[in-house]
């Protein structure tokens, strides 16, 4: 059981709050944030900190720097939205540990904040090495972790910190997560309707065994409709496919058949001969010409994916329907991102590239619930002890 950072009963004012956050955000080459879903997602759980005068030392990781300081993985520009954002100075600390950091927390206000740097500046980090939590428990008096997104991950900002500072705590954005996948894992809305999408048939074999038993209807696009297809022994073209998963494809298959669990699989596509720009994707009927790739669904398959979503009473969507960068590759994506914000449907979306097609298309108010944690949200479908979660209580 977690406690929750909301407990009433919890005194905050002066204490020194050590909040793990997730500020994984997409930059470009300059360091300019590209989606600030994430950070706003954490702001909640700011302000009740602040509100209740605590003095906030805020947390996160950015990219996979391996351990060593890179100034393109900095945090200050994060930093600087983040105060854009909630109206107020924050001050920015040039690492996570050491003296600097210590002065700093000791001369905090109450309801004051404080960003460290990139916790994975230090490869203590990834090691959830002991001596480097120590170094970050210094100095805290509570521990609040927020970073859903970072749950999955037993780093020394996640685990091994809750074995030297207590209390701990939940933050809001894990509670709201957590709540709304457990009610699609548990009591979810019939009919369910999962759509998966993206590259790899690999990625998403244990969310698909988790999850056949509870689901009424599997969508499949992106990618891994090929290796489905290739499966079927259906002509795919130059698409790309995993040859080492076909088999697994072929079992999904069978699985869902003996379950009565309806798979939906494109019977249509957006094809090209190269994948230069230059060439504009052509629509194709279900036979991929042995020189076309495969790139998008077809519009007949995007409107029997709509009529399915139209009709469903709850929705978990994770990964796109094709090259949705591209402008002649997104129909079915946008189509399918339209279908999803129209249902009445309990829904849920998570996943990086999900999410970037919900902001470019549709409406983030038109969904019941967006995760912030692409792999953690997966993983906790599939049904996982997540290191995170059992560090602050969740144990399945
Ligand atoms: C994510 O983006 O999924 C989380 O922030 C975790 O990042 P990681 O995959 O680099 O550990």
């Amino acid at each position: 059981m977690i406690n929750w950072v909301d407990d009433p009963n919890i005194e905050l004012t002066g204490k020194r709050v050590f909040c793990r956050v997730d500020f994984n955000v997409p930059m470009d080459d300059e360091g300019n944030i590209l989606d600030d879903t994430r950070i706003k997602a954490a702001l909640p759980t700011i302000k009740f900190l602040m509100e209740n005068n605590a003095k906030v030392i805020l947390a996160s990781h950015l990219g996979r720097p391996k351990g060593k300081p890179r100034r393109s993985l900095s945090l200050e520009s994060i930093g600087t939205r983040l105060s854009e954002l909630l109206n107020s100075d924050i001050i920015f600390v040039e690492d996570c540990v050491g003296d600097g950091v210590k002065r700093l927390i000791n001369d905090l206000s109450d309801g004051g904040i404080l960003l460290l740097e990139n916790l994975r500046f230090h490869s203590g980090e990834e090691k959830n090495d002991e001596i480097f939590a120590k170094k970050l428990a210094q100095n805290i008096d509570i521990y609040v972790d927020d970073a859903f997104g970072a749950v999955h991950r037993a780093h020394a900002s996640t685990e091994k910190i809750t074995h030297f500072v207590k209390p701990v705590y939940g933050g809001l954005l894990i509670k709201a997560e957590i709540a709304a996948l457990e009610k699609i894992v548990q009591s979810p809305a019939k009919p369910f309707v999962m759509v998966l999408g993206g590259a790899k048939v690999s990625d998403k074999i244990s969310i698909i065994s988790h999850m056949l038993p509870r689901i009424n209807k599997l969508i499949i696009g992106g990618a891994m409709t090929y290796t489905f297809l290739q499966a079927q022994g259906r002509a795919i073209g130059k698409s790309k496919f995993e040859a080492d998963r076909v088999a697994v494809a072929q079992n999904i298959l069978n699985k869902a058949k003996q379950l009565g669990v309806e798979v939906l699989l494109p019977v249509d596509h957006m094809v090209v001969s190269t994948l230069e720009e230059n060439e504009q994707a052509r629509g194709c009927t279900d036979y991929i010409a042995d020189r076309d790739i495969g790139v998008d669904i077809g519009p007949e398959t995007a409107q029997s994916f709509t009529r399915a979503l139209l009709d469903a009473g709850t929705i978990f969507w994770n990964g796109p329907m094709g090259i949705f960068e591209r402008a002649d590759c997104q129909a079915g994506t946008k189509a399918l991102v339209k279908a999803i914000c129209k249902a009445s449907a309990f829904s849920v979306v998570g996943g990086g590239d999900s999410i970037s097609a919900l902001n470019q298309f549709g409406d983030v108010n038109d969904i019941s619930h967006v995760s912030t944690g692409g792999g953690a949200s997966m993983e906790f479908i599939e049904g996982a002890q997540l290191p995170g979660l059992k560090a602050l209580g969740y144990v399945i």
